[in-house]
């Protein structure tokens, strides 16, 4: 490691690895287990482009404990993983299923026997299947309320051990792919109903910070947020009226409700009759306070307007997933929410790359992921130089694992999964964190 090129980040600062419920578990059918719109939405041909489901994924169900020693090994102060909806709660209302709460109950034991603290998600994106079946989803208003008894049901048994809880990952990601585009499970075509849907969210995520609150938990209480800032590519009016739409339905959707209690009145211009129907009262709601802001960051948006459109330029590369590599607008992102929005202290939630990675005698070189990982965290110790709460930092992902529509085609982790065999091996890049880990430890 060449010392003068790596970030310094404050004494305190919270270094982590994150995974989601549906991407690792597996045990898909199994104690109890209820089944998740990702799990029928595998099942439907040509929804995932590898034809895989996620029944094993990377098996950790079983292989949690010797999963946790491997962050043990990487030397990380905390873990962002998700519950399992479906696994806590089969139906999404009515009985619990105790065989799922032991689960995580093993889990969270040997976070803490480890010394790692514990950062939960509620929702990434397992909605359970039945409540898709009886009410439509996140399209039903009905599905805020039983998300609320959910969070507080899991806020009473394991508030007490969880550092932090957030309520939703990535609405945006909900509403706009799973609704609109049809990319993600639930796989609806439908602009109205996205909206609608979106509005449905951050009414649960309210709803349930309220829940959890009346149960007494301790746990620090945020939601997590993919913001994506757009840039004009030229700086025409139709580039930059272009752009603006777009943060508007990205970054603005979500964090005005969340902190001035409306919707951008020009992206709710723009939408039209499509627009949603908040009710009375909703936005008292949504505006509860937070304790955390998460946020998760990738790349940006380069907006063009030309037919076809200008490519982003990539001058420091673009990712597997044909994502710009673009470190510097996380730095002016979060600089931007602070003066827009005053936020609580942040953490970047998630923050990764997808790369081709191969095993050459039993090692993966990913120095692209190396850079990559450098250089963000370097934007994040710049924000915080320039003023900015982060208090913490999460790659994303601990493990290969199931990418969504892309399968098991898109490696995002520090570890190889080799599928066939379940074997686990440390990328460069873990190698190489497991020391910048050791080296913000000891202060240097
Ligand atoms: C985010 C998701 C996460 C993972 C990364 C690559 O949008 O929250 O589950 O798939 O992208």
């Amino acid at each position: 490691m060449n010392d003068d090129t790596l970030p310094t980040l404050p004494s305190g600062f919270r270094l982590g690895v994150a995974t989601s419920a549906a991407q690792i578990e597996g045990g898909a059918r199994q104690d109890g287990k209820g089944l998740s719109i990702w799990d029928a939405f595998c099942a439907t041909p040509g929804k995932i482009k590898d034809g895989s489901d996620i029944d094993v994924a990377c098996d950790h169900v079983h292989r949690y404990a010797e999963d946790v020693e491997r962050m043990q090994w990487l030397g990380v102060d905390a873990y962002r993983f998700s519950f399992a909806w479906p696994r806590l709660q089969p139906e999404g209302r009515g009985a619990w299923n105790e065989a799922g709460f032991d689960f995580y109950d093993r889990l969270l034991d040997k976070l803490h026997a480890a010394g790692i603290s514990p950062h939960a998600t509620l929702h990434h994106w397992d909605l359970p299947q039945a409540l898709q079946e009886s009410v439509g989803g996140w399209q039903s208003r009905e599905t805020a309320l039983r998300f609320a008894d959910y969070a507080a049901e899991v806020a009473r048994r394991f508030g007490d051990r969880l550092v932090a809880i957030a309520t939703l990952n990535e609405p945006w990601c909900i509403s706009t792919l799973g609704y609109e585009r049809g990319q993600f499970a639930p796989g609806v075509r439908d602009r109205a109903a996205a909206m609608q849907v979106s509005h449905h969210l951050l009414l649960g995520h309210g709803l349930a910070l309220r829940a959890m609150r009346a149960v007494g938990s301790k746990a620090q209480l945020g939601i997590v947020l993919n913001h994506t800032p757009a840039f004009p590519a030229e700086k025409t009016p139709a580039d930059q009226q272009a752009a603006r739409i777009v943060d508007g339905l990205d970054v603005r959707w979500y964090m005005d409700p969340l902190f001035r209690g409306a919707y951008p009145a020009d992206a709710v211009a723009h939408l039209g009759a499509d627009a949603p129907r908040p009710e009375a009262g909703d936005f008292e709601i949504i505006r509860e306070p937070m304790d955390f802001l998460g946020i998760n960051f990738y790349t940006r948006h380069f907006v063009s307007t030309r037919t076809p459109p200008l490519p982003a330029p990539g001058a420091k590369g673009f990712s597997d997933m044909g994502w710009e590599n673009y470190p510097l607008a996380l730095t002016q992102h979060l600089v931007r929410l602070t003066r827009d929005y005053m936020p609580p202290p942040m953490l970047i939630t998630e923050n990764g790359m997808a790369n081709a990675d191969a095993l050459v005698d039993g090692r993966v070189d990913d120095q692209a992921r190396v850079a990559y990982l450098r250089d963000h965290l370097a934007a994040v110790a710049k924000a915080i130089e320039l003023g900015v709460d982060v208090r913490g930092y999460f790659y994303w992902s601990l493990l290969d694992n199931f990418e969504w529509d892309s399968g098991y085609a898109k490696r995002f982790g520090m570890f190889h999964v080799d599928y066939a065999t379940q074997v686990r091996t440390p990328k460069a890049s873990a190698h190489w964190y497991r020391d910048f880990i050791a080296r913000h430890r000891a202060g240097r």
